[in-house]
């Protein structure tokens, strides 16, 4: 019997402990799309369409240009909201992106605080733009780390181990991810932990549950949890692990780095979520969206990408 294969069966005995809920129907986590350069279009990377899916999860395009009234009528039949990796501008904190997110947040905050349980997710991107909704500042964060297509270590923080995010990680998964470089970045912008801490808004809100050294020995915030809320963020990619390939980009694909991103896309289909009946017509509305591909490999993305 070779490794792998003891492997995956402890993950499925260790997944099936916590995932107890026999459920009848698959998590759906809107994934809030962005404009293209242009900004005549809107879409989504694939590879974070099926990160979602790795685990069993739905992946719903959530138009950024949609209207508010209908966001907030998705969002009470999802079970959460992932905000992906890009390159948008932030400035002004105004546009029609920016005021789709914020109008996601906080109705996401609302819908929690009615105990109705709802999932904010942010990567990269997506984990800068939360902050910066906490925060209600784009000048959160901040440019100049050297962290561009590398792999690097996670340092835990002390509220590492007891944290939602990272209480399940098996003990020998945690420890490599501390000693061998398996997450992907892929950013300038973040945060030092010293930024963090000196914006109240943020330390309140958030516990940081690890940083990471750029390649020049400098901090940035690497993961964070709401301390009252289901919201989550990294600034490193898991979907690479699982999705992208390409010669010139440093995707891990060691088994433990896909054993971390399986981990993290477990851990968004099996959180506490509202016993709503979902309309049904949500699931067809992912086929009404069009999977591209134009024929050229997609680095930073993957081969296709939704544009909807
Ligand atoms: C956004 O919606 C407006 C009004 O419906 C439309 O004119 C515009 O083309 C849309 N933009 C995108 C990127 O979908
Ligand atoms: C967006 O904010 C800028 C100031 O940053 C302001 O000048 C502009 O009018 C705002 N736009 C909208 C659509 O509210
Ligand atoms: C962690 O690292 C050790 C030593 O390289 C390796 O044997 C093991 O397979 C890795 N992964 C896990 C999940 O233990
Ligand atoms: C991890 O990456 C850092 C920065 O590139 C490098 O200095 C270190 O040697 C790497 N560690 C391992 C175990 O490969």
């Amino acid at each position: 019997m070779n490794f792998s294969f003891i492997h995956l069966i402890f993950i499925f005995l260790f997944f099936h402990l916590i995932h107890s809920q026999d459920d009848k129907r698959p998590f759906i986590i809107g994934v809030f799309t962005q404009p293209t350069s242009s900004g005549d279009e809107s879409f989504v990377p694939w590879s974070y369409i099926n990160f979602i899916q790795a685990s069993g999860g739905r992946a719903l395009p959530i138009h950024f240009n949609a209207s508010h009234e209908e966001i907030l009528d998705i969002m009470k039949s999802i079970d959460g909201i992932l905000f992906t990796g890009g390159s948008q501008d932030f400035f002004p904190f105004n546009s029609t992106w920016i005021e789709a997110a914020k109008l996601i947040y906080n109705n996401a905050i609302q819908l929690n605080d009615n105990n109705h349980p709802f999932l904010l997710w942010g990567t990269c991107m997506g984990f800068e733009l939360l902050l910066c909704l906490t925060n209600n500042d784009p000048s959160t964060i901040t440019n100049g780390f050297d962290s561009v297509n590398v792999n690097l270590e996670l340092i835990f923080t002390q509220f590492a181990r007891d944290s939602n995010l990272y209480s399940k990680v098996p003990d020998t998964l945690f420890y490599n991810l501390t000693r061998f470089n398996l997450t992907y970045n892929d950013h300038h912008w973040g945060i030092t932990p010293d930024r963090f801490n000196s914006l109240s808004n943020l330390y309140d809100f958030y516990n940081i549950l690890s940083t990471t050294k750029d390649i020049n020995g400098r901090s940035f915030v690497s993961s964070i949890e709401a301390k009252k809320y289901p919201f989550f963020g990294v600034q490193f990619h898991p979907e690479a692990a699982l999705s992208l390939f390409c010669d010139s980009e440093n995707y891990p694909h060691s088994s433990d780095a896909k054993l971390f991103a399986y981990y993290l896309s477990e851990f968004i289909n099996s959180n506490p979520r509202n016993s709503h009946d979902i309309d049904p017509s949500i699931l067809f509305e992912l086929q009404g969206s069009h999977l591209l591909w134009d024929g050229n490999i997609d680095c930073m993305f993957g081969d296709y990408y939704y544009q909807i």
